[in-house]
């Protein structure tokens, strides 16, 4: 059986996971358990729930499911920035080296710059598409974003894997932009992976979930110390939420992931457009490792137009592309990275197809820059 029959095989089980736990009469579909305090007499350590910060049903449910797709054991953060901040906390101590990218998303940097390095840490931060260069030598924790947000570059996470640990150091992913369906940092040799599920996994836009994977047992008996101890819990509800969005990741993935394809071809041809990255782009710089280490070429696009003007026009004016920040939802969504401070041209649009139909969504988009001038 291949790899992926066996990936096949996992998404069929996450639908099914609970059918063998049911009796007749219970509900097909999960709970919620919204609760702060659990009953508890005599001695609490004869408890399997003890008290609401500690641990959740609900989150249980979510983090089995997230398991199943991860293939190692995961714990659920109330957001991608508490999954982050997990880490880097739980990691990293006075002292220590740790390498971010230097082009991923904005928040991982402030967040190491503004409260790790005056706890002592030492951060550092390099450009994904070298990020190898230099090597490891010193860092106790390598973190990389691939393909990074917003500028789609790539790293060879095999190889990073390797060079990371001979020197030592805890190496991780951001798999937010791909999601485990579109890359498997942990069989490429990652310690850890985490995911913003606000994005892709969730899907709808309606709530805010991440998650930390890994196989390092110690590691993640620290992060569930971490998020006990500082209370970084997610609601019930989201995690329930978020459990219903991954039902349908796989499909909504599919349908996002081949319209990207040809939305990327076609852009890239069009005269209004100056640059464009996409990794599933024979051209672009990034694909012989994409097509190396990741099962699909993602759904987002970044695209740069003439001026900040054009880019404000493509974004509002197109009825099929909603202006907003984020990505990974159903609705086609678009913006403008320079307002953010991100290092791009003032036209450069990070760009995140949708579940709409190929066609209507091209011919909004066709339309909307041929009127540009
Ligand atoms: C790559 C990446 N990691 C982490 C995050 C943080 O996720 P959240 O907004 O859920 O905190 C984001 C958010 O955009 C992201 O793009």
């Amino acid at each position: 059986m291949s790899k992926h029959d066996d990936h096949e095989r996992l998404i069929a089980q996450l639908l099914h996971h609970r059918a063998a736990g049911l009796q007749p009469g219970d509900s097909v579909v999960p709970g919620i358990l919204p609760t702060a305090v659990f009953h508890l007499p005599g001695n609490q350590s004869n408890a399997p729930y003890q008290y609401g910060r500690f641990h959740n049903p609900t989150w249980e449910t979510l983090e089995y499911a997230l398991s199943l797709i991860e293939g190692a054991e995961s714990i659920v953060f109330p957001s991608g920035m508490a999954a982050i901040a997990a880490i880097l906390f739980s990691c990293a101590r006075a002292g220590d080296r740790i390498l971010i990218p230097a082009d991923g998303y904005y928040a991982t940097r402030a967040l190491s710059e503004q409260f790790l390095k005056p706890l002592g840490a030492v951060v550092e931060t390099r450009p994904t598409a070298k990020f190898l260069e230099g090597g490891f030598d010193g860092y106790r924790l390598v973190l990389a974003e691939t393909p990074s947000n917003p500028g789609l570059d790539v790293c060879d996470i095999a190889a990073v894997a390797r060079a990371a640990k001979a020197a030592g150091a805890i190496f991780g992913v951001d798999n937010t932009t791909m999601t485990a369906l579109g890359q498997r940092p942990l069989a490429l040799g990652a310690d850890f992976v985490l995911c913003a599920d606000t994005k892709a996994i969730n899907g709808h836009s309606d709530t805010l979930m991440g998650h930390v994977a890994t196989r390092d047992g110690a590691l993640m008996a620290r992060i569930k110390d971490w998020r006990k101890f500082s209370g970084a819990i997610p609601g019930p509800f989201e995690a329930w939420l978020v459990y219903r969005g991954l039902e349908t990741l796989e499909v909504r993935l599919a349908r996002m992931v081949a319209t990207a394809g040809v939305v990327a071809e076609r852009l890239a041809e069009h005269k209004k457009v100056l640059a464009l990255r996409y990794p599933g782009l024979k051209s672009d710089p990034a694909h012989s490792i994409a097509k190396q280490q990741m099962s699909s070429f993602g759904f987002m696009i970044s695209l740069t137009l003439k001026d900040a003007a054009q880019a404000e026009r493509f974004i509002g004016d197109c009825p099929f592309i909603q202006a907003s920040t984020s990505f990974g939802g159903v609705r086609t969504s678009a913006e403008r990275r320079f307002r953010w401070g991100d290092a791009v041209p003032e036209g450069f649009v990070r760009l995140s197809v949708g579940i709409e139909p190929l066609e209507p969504l091209w011919a909004a988009m066709d339309a909307t820059l041929q009127r540009l001038n």
